[in-house]
């Protein structure tokens, strides 16, 4: 028996869309065949992979398949609402949307650790997704947006896709119908499933979120600012031209205040950073050469429009010395 985890050689480039459209019905016809009259359920965060799995589901099983999106309140703004519009209106899915943004905030509350930060934020997404998916009779699949880097790479030690992954020991048989495809070619499928660009081209988002951007202890206000902060920069850069063309920009808010002036009063508030790198593979990363112009109307919308926020500093250092996150 050939191994179902490794990518026979055979295998064409998905990148096309006539080749999607062909891989989309092979897929259909496989997890009709592996699901039957079952029930599945998958864990559906809004990045590009869970999203096509989702959307090949709906496609091969319809509402045999729950989603269960868990908002852990370290999304960006808007992608919660996303989801529901995309998955729970527009492809009707069986969607059940839980936030549990108190949750995870009382628990993070006073851990300024990074990895303990991130031990906490997946332990709890684990916690959710097993309370929820134990309201649900009859569950004999769990789906996941597994693709093939991460089965190379869990040869060695599964790096973080997921927050923290999901339960090791469920009683599942797993449907992974994207396992053996690369980046590249779950976005060819996604876009050939008719899934909006800003999904489909979506810009790499860690597991746990805002969270390792609100660097230290997280407080709601200083989430808030990361979440509008980089919103406006994810605004500006697309009104520039420049989304999908630089490989990953965010902010990041530390926690340190500075001395500000407002209106002839003084200030004491938080600087916010612009992060904005060029890679391949996230292993290292350069710097993008961000027209000063667009600098200046960021600086200027960020410290008129975020609450808390007094100063905007641009990170100039690559990927070695620098880590791409803060944390
Ligand atoms: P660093 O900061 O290590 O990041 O240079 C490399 C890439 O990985 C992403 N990243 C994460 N992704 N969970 C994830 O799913 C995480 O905990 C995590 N930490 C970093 C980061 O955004 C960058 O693309």
């Amino acid at each position: 028996m050939p191994d179902t985890n490794v990518r026979p050689e055979s295998m064409q480039r998905i990148n096309t869309p006539e080749l999607a459209a062909a891989f989309i019905d092979e897929q259909i016809a496989a997890i009709r065949a592996q699901v039957g009259e079952g029930k599945v359920l998958l864990a559906l965060s809004g990045g590009v992979d869970s999203s096509v799995v989702a959307a090949l589901l709906i496609k091969a099983i319809g509402n045999q398949l729950t989603c269960i999106h868990v908002n852990h309140g370290l999304m960006r703004k808007g992608e919660s609402q996303q989801v529901i519009d995309v998955f729970g209106k527009e492809l009707g899915a069986n969607l059940i949307y839980i936030d549990a943004t108190d949750r995870f905030l009382d628990k993070l509350a006073g851990v300024s650790d990074p990895e303990q930060k991130r031990k906490v934020i997946g332990a709890e997404f684990i916690r959710v997704f097993d309370e929820e998916s134990a309201k649900l009779n009859g569950i004999g699949f769990l789906a996941q947006g597994t693709i093939y880097p991460d089965i190379l790479e869990s040869k060695g030690l599964k790096a973080h896709h997921n927050v923290g992954g999901l339960p090791e020991d469920v009683n599942f048989q797993l449907v992974e119908p994207v396992k053996l495809l690369f980046k590249d070619e779950v976005r060819c499928v996604g876009k050939a499933l008719g899934l909006p660009d800003s999904m489909v081209y979506r810009q790499p988002f860690p597991g746990p979120g805002l969270g390792v951007r609100c660097v230290g202890a997280i407080t709601r206000d200083r989430l808030e600012a990361v979440r509008e902060s980089d919103a406006i920069l994810r605004e500006e850069f697309a009104a520039a031209g420049l989304q999908g063309k630089v490989w990953q920009y965010f902010t990041v808010v530390p926690d340190f205040k500075s001395t500000g002036i407002t209106d002839g009063k003084r200030t004491f508030d938080w600087p916010v950073i612009i992060r904005a790198v060029n890679s391949v593979d996230a292993t290292s990363a350069t710097v993008e050469e961000i027209p000063y112009a667009l600098l200046h109307k960021i600086t200027q919308r960020i410290t008129g429009e975020v609450k808390g926020v007094n100063r905007v500093l641009y990170d100039l250092t690559p990927k070695a010395p620098a880590t791409i996150e803060y944390e």
